[in-house]
């Protein structure tokens, strides 16, 4: 994978742990969600008991991590995590949750990617906060029930479609992160601009959250590399002028497409007339993951309006023709 600048994935921004809100007042926006989940928070310490298990999914970053160990720190717990698909065997699932004490957070990061013989292994965990393993090898093996503490599992996924019903059931609450409003991206870009110690003007500020697709960590991500550019072409300040003709350097437009979204819509449109087109041959036209197309790319093009599923595939809309200043169909 490339390392193009808007790449919406996971690399290494939390070796920037500060720029991360760690209270559930420094997190912004998700209002509905946050709010919820204050009361949730507030009334299991109150009742001494173990918050219910908790299912964080949309995009990615949006802050389901970061949701995450909010969670954990309010209340006042510690928090344990692995991702799916590390959890190979029984054994793995079995080590994580002997570790857990009273209480604890257990954070399953990409919890739709675990096998389904290990999700079966969680769903008395879940419920009953009891693990059944069968211990020993075969002619004298034996089930046994171990307790365990009674703990909280907060579960993100980006495809919340790909979870087996049962275990989806067993969440208490479910929660969907939505794209974040530019107004919501502003405080987040201002915040980000104090931690990190890089003024940026309000008109910048507004600028960016305009060009970040809703998605916090692509305003971080962007508002890093402009800072590069203001440091070493500026005065190190984020102005507008600084900030457009980083954003023009690092193939941003001016609603925060880029070069990969031009890629697939071109694609839609050159190659396979306008669509529709199977998710994997527009992968494969354009050198992507399909899963990548799917988690990353296609949710804002979807929600913007440029892109529409049908049952037969992709197909771009008049808007993207519009956008493109393509006439000649
Ligand atoms: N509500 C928020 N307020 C302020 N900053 C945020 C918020 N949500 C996310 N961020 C910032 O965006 C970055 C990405 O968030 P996070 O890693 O939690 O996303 P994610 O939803 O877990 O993504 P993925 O699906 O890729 O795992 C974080 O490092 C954090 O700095
Ligand atoms: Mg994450």
């Amino acid at each position: 994978m490339d390392e193009r600048i808007i790449t919406n994935i996971e690399l290494d921004e939390d070796k920037d742990m500060s720029i991360r809100p760690t209270s559930l007042d420094d997190y912004v926006g998700q209002s509905e969600i946050k709010e919820n989940l204050r009361v949730f928070i507030k009334s299991s310490i109150m009742r001494g008991e173990a918050l219910d298990h908790i299912l964080l999914y949309g995009p990615p970053g949006l802050g389901k991590t970061t949701l995450a160990y909010i969670i954990a720190n309010e209340l006042g717990s510690n928090i344990k995590t692995a991702s799916g698909p590390s959890i190979e065997k029984a054994g793995d699932l079995a080590a994580i949750l002997s570790t857990l004490e009273e209480k604890d957070v257990l954070f399953i990061d990409e919890i739709h990617r675990m096998p389904r013989y290990i999700e079966e292994i969680l769903y008395p965990a879940m419920e009953d906060y009891s693990l059944d393993i069968i211990i020993g090898s075969e002619g004298s093996s034996r089930n046994i029930k171990i307790n365990l503490p009674k703990f909280t599992l907060v579960g993100a996924t980006t495809r919340a479609g790909d979870l087996s019903s049962p275990l989806r059931d067993r969440f208490g609450i479910i929660s969907k992160l939505n794209y974040y409003t530019e107004d919501e991206l502003y405080k987040i870009i201002k915040r980000t601009s104090k931690v990190l110690d890089t003024p940026i003007t309000d008109d910048a500020a507004r600028e960016l959250a305009k060009r970040s697709r809703g998605t916090p960590r692509i305003a971080n991500r962007l508002f890093k590399r402009i800072r590069d550019f203001a440091l070493v072409e500026g005065d190190g300040i984020i102005d507008e002028k600084i900030l457009s003709s980083s954003l023009e350097r690092l193939k941003v437009d001016k609603i925060g497409l880029d070069e990969t979204d031009y890629n697939l819509l071109l694609a839609i449109i050159e190659r396979f007339n306008g669509g529709p087109v199977g998710i994997d041959a527009l992968a494969s036209s354009i050198g992507e993951e399909s899963s990548t197309i799917e988690d990353v790319y296609e949710p804002y093009l979807l929600q913007h309006g440029f892109l529409k599923r049908t049952a037969r595939g992709r197909v771009v809309t008049d808007k993207t023709y519009e956008y493109l200043g393509i006439t000649n169909r």
